[in-house]
This record gives C-alpha cells, structure tokens and sequence, in this order.
C-alpha cells in the first residue's frame, strides 16, 4: 500500500462499526456517547467522530474546549459535550462552537452567567456531580443548591446531569453499586424530576458490567474501541479491536557475531545474523523502554527488537529469515495467525492500554479501511 510516511496507525473501519453496533444492541434505548478524546484514544480525533457520526453515534465527549473546536472546524454536527472543567477564558467559545459543556461548581456557574450577560447568549450545559472519583463535580449534598442556582441563572439550558465511576472495570468492586446507589437517589429528588435531563454515569466498565447504570445515556470509549475487560459476557466478545501500528522495513544487513547493536550497544549479537532497521521510534510514541523487550510480526512471524528504540527507528534480529525492504512489519495488531496485543505491550511497559494508545503522535499518519 501507498502511505505518505513508512510507519502508520492503521483503523479497521468495519471493525469499528460492529463493535458500535454490539455496544447499540448491550444498551438498549439508551443514548450513545462517544468519549474521542486524546486523539480518539489515538485512533485520530476526527476521524473517529466522522465513523462515529455515520454509524447512529448520539454524542461525542471531549476533554477540552480545543477539541471540541477542532471538531465543529472538521463539519461534525452531533452534540459534543465538553467533560473536563472549563476555565474563564474558554467560555465564549465554548458557547460559539456550541459546545455542551460541564458545570462542576458555583464558582464557575457564576462565571459563565456573566458571560452570557455579556454576549447575550445562552448556553447548553450537563451538571457533573461527584459520586466518589474526587476528581471534579460538584459533590451530591450541594447537587440540588447547585441545580436550582442555575436554573435561577436564566442563561443556561440544563440539558443533562452525570457523574463518573471510579472503579466499574472491576465487576465484583462493591464500590461502582454504591456510586451508582448515590447517583440514582440524588436523581430521584422531584427537582430533577420536572424536566427532560439526560442523566448518565456509565463509562466502558459501567456500561460492559453494570446495565443498571445505563440511565439515559452511556459513555463508552475504550470498548467501543475494541479493549474489553476480563470477565466481559460473551454476548460481546464479538467487539475487537480497529487499531494497528504498522510500519514498512527501511533497510537490512547481515551481521557478525559479537556485534554491539543501537545505542549503548544494549544487545550484542550471539551470531552472524540479519538485521533489519524499522522507521519508527519514541519520537512517535513507541516507548524507549520496550527496547529489547517487545517483538514485531514480518511475514507472519515474531521477532525480537534488539537493542535500543531509537526516536525514529529501531532494530530487529530476524536470524536467517527472508524479509525484504518494504515488507509490512506489525508492532501492534494481527499479522497471519499472530498477533501482538495492545496488552502485550502495555504489559510490557507496566501500564495500561488507554496509556500506550494516548502517546501515539501525529508523525504517525491514520489510515482508515
Ligand atoms: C467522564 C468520562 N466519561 C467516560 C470516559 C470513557 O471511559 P472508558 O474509555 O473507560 O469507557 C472517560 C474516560 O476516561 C471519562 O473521563
């Protein structure tokens, strides 16, 4: 294939659509948030709310205004909602992106108010309430002072309330139920009750684990992606992951034995040996410290990465296997009868996937099939 860089993200655009259509059929008559935030997970900002869109997505979440303007500049017209905090000097163009966005606190109500004074315009906003993340929200005790404040406001039109689980990726975590418990009675209270608000809570292990948190609308990313967690009912293991890095071999040569390789000379070859050079490195976001950890697929076979990850490109010891410039390399994804997991590699790097997918950079072209 024909791609503008010789290292490259690859989506798998059918795949991506089942999964949503396996998630749509888990949720019932729910409403579908996709969370594209950090770059879509990696998979590419717009290009992942564009299929989103095209395939009966109901909302997009983001973190940050930025990318929710870029969003509105690429033509997507679902409703986004901003879910971080907003800061003073976002606030106008949150309302001129139209933008959905969360009010975490009075302070910020007060100030958003007056800005709405100021342009005369209103503004769609979610109430974020705090179960037991301590990360933002307002917390459940004041929710109610807090809601009524801003319906006092007269600029905001209050479209949803929502708070976000701490621990719903563990199934037998008593800790979700009891976020979830909080949510449901603060909801309970008639002054919720009037009005047609979208409440939710469910991000992926909420929506995968928990069908009682699924309220009006769910959020979630990671196994819209393809990640599922352990333990997932098999009604959904048909979801797999869209996402693959690949690469294209840049350059080979036959080795003695007792060759210092890369950087520091970290490996030293056992033998005479083939060597191939592959064109991507952690200035794209494959971590340095995968060096003589992690292996690729060429033609339907592992090999290992020999010394040290390079920014730009890195070594593999193929023995005395054929591999030719130009050949495919898979540092992630299926090649033949192998594959190489997200988890393999976030594994590797002691972390998590959402983690190793979020480091993957802009050098590093999307392609989506
Ligand atoms: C508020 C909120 N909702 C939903 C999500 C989606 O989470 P997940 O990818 O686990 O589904 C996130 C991601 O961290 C989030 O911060």
């Amino acid at each position: 294939m024909k791609y503008p860089h010789p290292a490259w993200i690859e989506i798998d655009v059918a795949q991506l659509q089942q999964n949503i259509a396996h998630m749509r059929r888990h949720i019932g008559t729910s409403l579908y948030c996709l969370p594209v935030k950090a770059n879509a997970y990696g998979h590419g900002l717009t290009g992942i709310a564009k299929i989103a869109e095209q395939s009966g997505i109901d909302y997009l979440g983001v973190a940050h205004l930025q990318e929710g303007m870029k969003l509105r500049q690429a033509g997507i017209q679902l409703p986004i909602l901003v879910l971080g905090a907003i800061h003073e000097d976002q606030i106008v163009d949150l309302i001129d992106f139209n933008l959905e966005f969360s009010i975490s606190s009075q302070f910020k109500a007060d100030l958003v108010a007056q800005h709405c004074q100021k342009i005369k315009k209103r503004c769609r906003v979610h109430l974020e309430v705090d179960t037991g993340m301590q990360r933002t929200g307002v917390r459940s005790l004041t929710a109610q002072k807090i809601f009524h404040h801003l319906k006092q406001l007269d600029c905001f039109d209050i479209v949803g309330i929502y708070s976000h689980f701490a621990t719903a990726d563990r199934p037998h975590d008593p800790f979700a139920l009891q976020q979830l418990r909080s949510f449901k009675e603060l909801i309970q209270d008639p002054l919720f009750q009037g009005q047609p608000l979208i409440r939710h809570l469910a991000n992926s292990g909420g929506t995968i684990f928990f069908p009682e948190s699924h309220l009006d609308m769910v959020r979630p990313s990671l196994c819209t992606l393809g990640y599922l967690p352990e333990e997932t009912p098999v009604s959904l293991q048909g979801i797999r992951p869209c996402f693959s890095l690949k690469a294209k071999v840049s350059y080979f040569k036959v080795v003695p034995g007792g060759c210092g390789i890369s950087y520091g000379h970290s490996h030293t070859t056992s033998k005479q040996t083939r060597i191939v050079t592959i064109p991507i490195g952690y200035g794209d976001g494959y971590r340095r410290t995968l060096s003589n950890r992690a292996e690729v697929l060429i033609r339907g076979r592992r090999f290992p990465i020999v010394g040290t990850i390079c920014m730009d490109q890195f070594m593999v010891d193929v023995g005395d296997a054929e591999v030719h410039v130009g050949d495919e390399v898979v540092l992630i994804g299926r090649q033949g009868h192998d594959e190489i997991s997200l988890l393999e590699i976030a594994k590797l790097c002691d972390t998590i996937p959402y983690e190793i997918l979020c480091l993957f950079n802009d050098r590093l072209p999307r392609v989506y099939n």
